[in-house]
């Protein structure tokens, strides 16, 4: 945990950008995974985690923004939970770590929060994504559950994203540890990605290592041989020499804060002429996105500048032609780079995205477009200082993909679908990392993952 004052700075902050009411936030419960004692690992949330700090199920936060009061809802455990569970801190002390001074039972919530509906103040709460959650502010709102999506506080929303996105000091040392960790998982797979080794002895151990030196992994483990899947989360195929290794992995600090980094190897370790030509693009396009990184600086332009390049690198290789910009600008590239640049990263590996992709990616300078592949793109505006970004451009051959837009001659001035058709058993290669936004540009965080073509080779030897 940082220290209290870290807390409670963060909520005069919240504070200080809303008027009038109180803020709701409550905390994550256990999850029954098959049956109720049986639950998945405890996840705190991320909301409840940056403002009260606390790690530990069935908690409530309140701010009361009228009063100028902190206070935690919980219940304290009893003699059976001693016997399970063990001594535990009373939620007074634990309450003291976060510097909230005021703490009641749970039942005390439901009263708060009745009072307050009867004196017709206004209760801002961000938007729930678990069920438990769901019922739970159902309850105590006494609003239908399908109805808590139009009563969310925009005010809130707003001001958690202002306060969020910026990451400070700390908060930037916590993702570096996790990248750090991220540094073994990957170099242990980068290792093991050997001719007969199946996909899950190596997810597996990269899993643990996260476990053992970090937190768990901050999403489920993309590994594949089939990189094409973007999101493959099948560990079942046997590597084979002559396909590359998609690793898309990361983990969670104690605090909760997040790694989330990818790289592609060749199995066996040594990357043949037409994996290297394809890679050579994707790096090329990683180091420029990530050169371009600057506050003030539209995250769309950058992605639009990866784009170009993924043409302009394709062109070259004899797969697309034309003019690369043009390309990028009708959206040829996309048949091969289908997805978003990146996403802001902090204490959710997709940081805030439950509070509304449009409303943390988007505003009224720069719009989501609707277009294949260009509406992937999780963040479009403009960079500011503290800001994390993964940047993670890629190139993949799906098949599928390919079959229509060939069938449809789409954009055939831009694309020579048979050199296409011809690398239909490629995969693909996705090549990610964690960004700083600093004062004056960039900043890639955490210990340097080996990533060239010659580094790779070097440590896969
Ligand atoms: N690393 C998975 C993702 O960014 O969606
Ligand atoms: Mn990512």
């Amino acid at each position: 945990m940082f220290s209290s004052n870290v807390y409670s700075n963060r909520r005069k902050s919240l504070r200080a950008e809303l008027s009038g009411g109180l803020i709701l936030f409550l905390g994550n419960q256990e999850v029954p995974f098959n049956y109720p004692a049986n639950t998945y690992s405890f996840r705190q949330d991320s909301n409840f985690s940056y403002f009260f700090g606390l790690d530990h199920p069935d908690l409530a936060g309140i701010i009361d923004l009228d009063e100028g009061r902190d206070y935690i809802f919980g219940n304290d455990v009893d003699l059976d939970d001693i016997i399970w569970m063990g001594v535990q801190p009373t939620i007074k002390d634990r309450a003291a770590k976060v510097g909230v001074e005021h703490t009641a039972p749970l039942t005390g919530l439901n009263e708060t929060i009745k009072n307050a509906l009867d004196k017709g103040r206004k209760i801002h709460f961000a938007p729930p994504y678990r069920g438990e959650t769901i019922l739970w502010l159902s309850d105590l709102l006494a609003i239908p559950h399908l109805e808590l999506k139009e009563n969310t506080s925009l005010l809130l929303i707003q001001a958690i994203i202002k306060l969020r996105m910026k990451k400070d000091v700390p908060e930037i040392a916590e993702i570096e540890k996790a990248i750090d960790v991220a540094w073994l998982m990957h170099t242990t797979a980068m290792k093991m990605a050997r001719p007969g080794v199946v996909e899950r002895e190596i997810a597996g151990t990269i899993e643990g290592i996260a476990s053992a030196n970090c937190g768990p992994v901050s999403f489920p483990v993309i590994l594949s041989i089939n990189g094409q899947t973007l999101h493959n989360h099948y560990h079942g195929n046997t590597l084979v020499e002559g396909r590359m290794m998609v690793i898309d992995t990361g983990c969670e600090t104690e605090l909760h804060y997040s790694s989330d980094i990818t790289r592609t190897v060749p199995v066996g370790g040594k990357f043949n002429v037409r994996q290297k030509g394809i890679y050579e693009v994707v790096l090329n396009t990683n180091l420029a996105a990530i050169k371009a990184v600057k506050p003030g600086v539209p995250f769309k332009d950058i992605h639009m500048l990866a784009a170009t390049e993924i043409a302009r690198g394709l062109i070259n290789l004899g797969i697309m032609k034309g003019d690369p910009a043009e390309a990028a600008q009708k959206g040829a590239h996309t048949l091969f780079f289908p997805h978003g640049l990146g996403h802001p990263l902090g204490l959710d590996v997709h940081d805030l995205e439950g509070m509304g992709e449009n409303l943390i990616g988007y505003d009224e300078e720069v719009q989501r477009s609707k277009e294949f592949g260009f509406a992937f793109l999780r963040f479009g505006r403009k960079l500011q200082e503290g800001f994390v970004m993964t940047i993670e451009p890629g190139i993949y051959f799906i098949p599928e993909l390919i079959d229509i837009w060939k069938a449809e001659n789409k954009l055939a001035e831009f694309i020579n679908y048979d050199v296409v058709e011809t690398y239909k058993d490629f995969g693909g290669i996705r090549i990610e990392d964690d960004v700083l936004v600093t004062g004056d540009g960039y900043c890639v965080l955490g210990r340097h993952i080996p990533k060239t073509v010659e580094e790779i080779e070097e440590i896969m030897k």
